[in-house]
């Protein structure tokens, strides 16, 4: 019998750990856009493994409608929790309603969702994005000392680490009157999106000349746009400084080699958290707070190598 039937009869878990019990977890991925969402990936299948819960885990390629879809699927196996990382912020409530109705626990993981009802998800594990662009943002203006022609490349459209992390970078160099945004495009979170964006940006910007930084909402779309400047023939890192989000080795080689500037880390390691909450949640602990964060530092090139040589092998 799944842990959520067992919990619908009524019978008291009391004098049973729950993790002591083989959980059904279904988790609702967003994809595998970026090196960042494929380390969370492994964590929480990692995870999983340790603790002996059998996973369902869906890929979304960044389609909403393959999320619902998949948390519908786990609905209808009787999975015992689903963990959606969602893609887009609104859309979510019918399909959480229904995992209600079915007696199904929801962990909402990295972005946000817009339902107006928090009875629908036990708890949100996510980052401060809004902090996260405002941390980049502070960077930049501190070492360009607030003057700098800056090209946006935006993460996807409608998703919270999109919209927070460009509404933080905006709050600080609103206060720098010469510091200005002067092109902005999405580049989906892609490294290849990214590169064919800065492409079009840096034609439009006669080359590059002038453009002071290069701001990208994460590290795999900056890694994208460092090699579109230095087809252009300009050097990523001095002539364009660039500044970004996530934290992945391949960035932290690339802020080694000269190449890119500074990062705001975001942790993939969103497994145990996911996995300790749904474990107490199942075991009758209610008192769970609607948003439980986690923080990262900014890094810059003058630990880029040790922490290069740190990151590659975990
Ligand atoms: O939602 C978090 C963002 O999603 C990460 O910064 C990015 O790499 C990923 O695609």
């Amino acid at each position: 019998m799944k842990l959520s039937t067992i919990l619908a009869t009524g019978i008291t878990l009391s004098c049973l750990s729950v993790n002591a019990l083989a959980l059904t977890i279904g988790f609702a991925q967003v994809g595998s856009e970026s090196g960042w969402r494929t380390s969370f990936s492994e964590s929480v299948k990692a995870e999983a493994k340790k603790r002996g819960i059998d996973l369902k885990f869906s890929d979304a390629q960044q389609k909403q409608e393959n999320q619902i879809k998949a948390v519908r699927s786990f609905i209808a196996q009787g999975v015992d929790a689903i963990i959606i990382a969602p893609v887009v912020e609104t859309g979510w409530k019918p399909v959480l309603r229904e995992a209600k109705r079915a007696r199904i626990p929801v962990v909402i993981v990295d972005r946000n969702i817009q339902v107006g009802d928090d009875s629908l998800f036990v708890t949100r594990i996510a980052s401060d994005f809004s902090e996260e662009g405002r941390k980049a943002a502070q960077w930049l203006m501190d070492t360009t000392q607030g003057n700098c022609k800056i090209v946006e490349l935006q993460g996807t459209v409608g998703a919270t680490a999109a919209i927070d992390r460009a509404q933080g970078f905006n709050d600080v160099i609103g206060k720098y009157p010469n510091a200005n945004i002067v092109r902005s495009q999405t580049g989906e979170f892609t490294r290849t999106k990214g590169k064919e964006v800065m492409e079009s940006i840096l034609k439009a910007e006669n080359g590059g000349k002038g453009v002071c930084a290069l701001w990208a909402h994460n590290d795999e779309m900056a890694l994208g746009g460092i090699q579109a400047i230095k087809e252009a023939g300009l050097k990523p890192g001095s002539d364009i400084l660039v500044v970004s989000v996530d934290g992945v080795p391949d960035y932290f080689k690339a802020m080694a080699d000269g190449d890119a500037n500074a990062t705001v880390e975001l942790s993939p390691h969103l497994g145990g958290p996911a996995f300790d909450v749904i474990e107490k949640y199942l075991g009758g602990d209610k008192n769970i707070p609607k948003l439980i964060s986690t923080t990262g530092d900014l890094f810059t090139q003058d630990t880029a190598a040790a922490e290069y040589q740190k990151r590659r092998l975990q």
